[in-house]
């Protein structure tokens, strides 16, 4: 490059950089006004940078004052021209963020994002993420309605689970009272074992508010299976000596988790109580601990004849109770015969709720599946 050319160079950047400068300077005082304004005033920066940097090298280039007015002329013309196109672009740009802020107001007020994409790819990504986000809040929605229909019902079921009960022991209590009772060792007895399933309804529903609350306190530690599965079993020693059920189990050689001691014992009680209950007379429940690849599993089979394909999903349901009508087992009325009475073998349909809880508190997951004469519920935990 000659040095005139490098001459030409400077100060023609110069006097560009100053008209850029102005440019800028004018930008950022409309910089809140709309985004219309931006490609013309691009459009007149880049048309009065480029005049500047001619008129400022006029005598280098060795231009007549003709050819110079004439460059001049071109310039303005081709500077009226595209800041003409450029505010049409702008018009365009400015129709699409207002067309987006419409979708986005009906958004507010109807709760869905119905907007479809267009304009530039910025506009389109904003448009995409609202409407993921349409989309989480429906599902957001649809969880919380589902919830709160559920507590609704629990609200209104273990008020009639609890009533139920509370009108019989009212009837015992007044038999006793007027010396009608035939029996009165009966109903102390009957009575003794309502009150004590209304207590674990109560401890049970105290239970699940905590796990829903997210305030379920864990404190974990190593928990042998072994020890656990030999104390569940022996716990569940009356229940199925009374149902003449068979329980027993085995758990891999050394096998540990980590996890709430309580809570995990109260899992397995809940999955052995179940068992027991709805196997029939001579039938076996088996307790399995083995380690599986994503950690600990531990499975209890039953013998209950398998529960219903469509029902399956329902189980970890609160109080879902499956075809039982919710007409509590147990108190009849004085002076009625009842093998069940007393004997806790009615659900309020909490427990396996509270597994389900207790075993995600812990990073784990439950499910349930048909198998040989029953079903199987395995609770995988990490290690
Ligand atoms: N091992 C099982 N075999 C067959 N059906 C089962 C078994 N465990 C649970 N169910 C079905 O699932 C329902 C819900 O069980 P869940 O343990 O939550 O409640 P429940 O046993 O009825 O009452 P609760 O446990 O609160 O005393 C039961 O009522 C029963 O219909
Ligand atoms: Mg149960």
């Amino acid at each position: 490059m000659s040095s005139d050319h490098l001459e030409i160079v400077l100060i023609a950047t110069a006097w560009s950089t100053a008209a850029g400068v102005v440019g800028l300077a004018v930008g950022w005082l409309i910089r809140h006004r709309s985004l219309g304004w931006i490609p013309p005033l691009v459009a007149v920066v880049a048309v009065v940078a480029l005049l500047a940097g001619m008129v400022g090298t006029a005598r280098a280039m060795f231009l007549s004052d003709h050819d110079f007015g004439v460059v001049v002329w071109v310039s303005v013309v081709a500077g009226v021209v595209a800041t003409a196109f450029a505010t049409a672009l702008g018009y365009t740009l400015v129709r699409t963020s207002r067309r987006l802020r419409e979708d986005t107001r009906r958004f507010g007020e109807v709760g869905r994002f119905a907007g479809v994409a267009h304009g530039p790819a910025e506009f389109q990504a904003l448009s995409a993420e609202l409407a993921r986000t349409s989309d989480r809040l429906e599902a957001a929605r649809e969880a919380a309605s589902r919830a709160d229909a559920s507590r609704r019902d629990l609200v209104s079921w273990v008020a009639h689970d609890l009533r139920t009960p509370l009108a019989g022991l009212r009837a015992m209590t007044e038999a006793l009272e007027d010396g009608l009772a035939e029996e009165p060792a009966r109903y102390h007895r009957q009575m003794r074992g309502e009150v004590d399933r209304m207590v674990r309804m109560v401890d049970d529903l105290f239970e699940l508010s905590r796990i829903h609350a997210g305030v379920l306190r864990l404190e974990p530690e190593c928990v042998a299976l072994g020890d656990l599965v030999s104390e569940a079993i022996a716990g569940a020693e009356i229940a199925a000596r009374d149902g003449r059920v068979h329980v027993g189990g085995s758990v891999e050689q050394g096998l540990v988790v980590t996890a709430d001691p309580a809570g995990l014992t109260r899992v397995v009680r809940n999955l052995v109580t179940n068992a027991i209950r709805h196997t029939p007379a001579d039938g076996t429940v088996e307790i399995r601990g083995r380690s599986v690849p994503d950690g600990v599993e531990l499975a209890v089979t039953d013998g209950c004849g398998g529960i219903a394909s469509e029902n399956l999903p329902h189980v970890f349901d609160v109080a879902w109770r499956g075809e039982s009508a919710r007409t509590p087992e147990g108190l009849l009325g004085p002076g009625t015969q009842d093998p069940h009475a007393g004997d806790g073998s009615s659900g309020a349909g909490l427990g396996l709720a509270i597994v389900k809880g207790i075993v995600e508190a812990h990073h784990g997951r439950v499910h349930v599946a048909n198998t040989g004469p029953g079903c199987r519920f395995a609770v995988v935990l990490p290690v």
